[in-house]
């Protein structure tokens, strides 16, 4: 967590002035409509939250998340303007966001620095409505190429990286998952999954016992 509090502190708030492609084509494959309840997991300095604002209006409600007090410090004095919004700080991996509170949800380059991966996206899909969406870009290192391993072993240093396939891990939990486009190479992750019902979410959670 000093990572992403000492990263908040230095190098996020210029890094997030070009985040701007990425949270465009997060709205417009979201198709946010005004009066929507939002949620940002591992919101880091809020760089999406004025435009999940401009998307939901003022009759919608925009909930952003993270683990570091620093991050939330920064998110939080950039949205005090609207009433709307309220920046949690708290630990996606643990924490009940809500049960079938949201509309949507996004996690930007958030799940894979989670030391629980499966914990946060079973928490994700739990505060979303049936047919809610949620979008993910994030890094994926599941490739035995030497650049994947190396990057692997890179990010488990610096940010605590599991292991985890953030795409297989969504596919564990919500019934659809669709690329939003691919990416060369599949070290990256851009898709939307759909959680349909709340059955399906259940059963893939429930451990399968033998048969007899
Ligand atoms: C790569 S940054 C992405 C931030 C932001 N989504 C963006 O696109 O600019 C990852 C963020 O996840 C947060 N994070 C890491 N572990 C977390 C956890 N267990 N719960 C909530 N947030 C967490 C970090 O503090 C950091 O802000």
């Amino acid at each position: 967590m000093q990572l992403w509090d000492f990263a908040a502190l230095t190098y996020y708030r210029v890094l997030d002035r070009f985040s701007g492609t990425l949270n465009a084509l997060a709205i417009q494959t979201l198709e946010l409509r005004p009066g929507e309840a939002v949620l940002d997991i591992g919101c880091g300095t809020g760089a999406l939250i004025p435009a999940l604002v401009e998307a939901v209006g003022p009759q919608g409600r925009v909930v952003a998340m993270d683990f570091s007090s620093k991050m939330v410090a920064v998110a939080r004095k950039r949205s005090r303007r609207w009433p709307n919004v309220e920046v949690r700080q708290a630990d996606a991996c643990a924490t009940d966001h809500g049960a079938g509170q949201f509309d949507a949800a996004t996690a930007l380059g958030a799940f894979s620095a989670m030391p629980d991966v499966p914990g946060a996206i079973a928490n994700a899909a739990e505060a979303l409505k049936p047919g809610g969406r949620l979008f993910v870009f994030d890094v994926r290192l599941a490739g035995k190429t030497r650049t994947t391993r190396f990057l692997r072993a890179a990010y488990r240093k610096i940010a605590g990286f599991s292991g985890a396939d953030v795409v297989d891990e969504l596919r564990n939990v919500f019934e659809q998952v669709e690329p939003i486009f691919k990416v060369e190479g599949e070290t990256t992750a851009v898709v939307m999954a759909r959680k349909v019902t709340d059955m399906a979410r259940d059963s893939a959670r429930t451990p399968s016992r033998p048969a007899g």
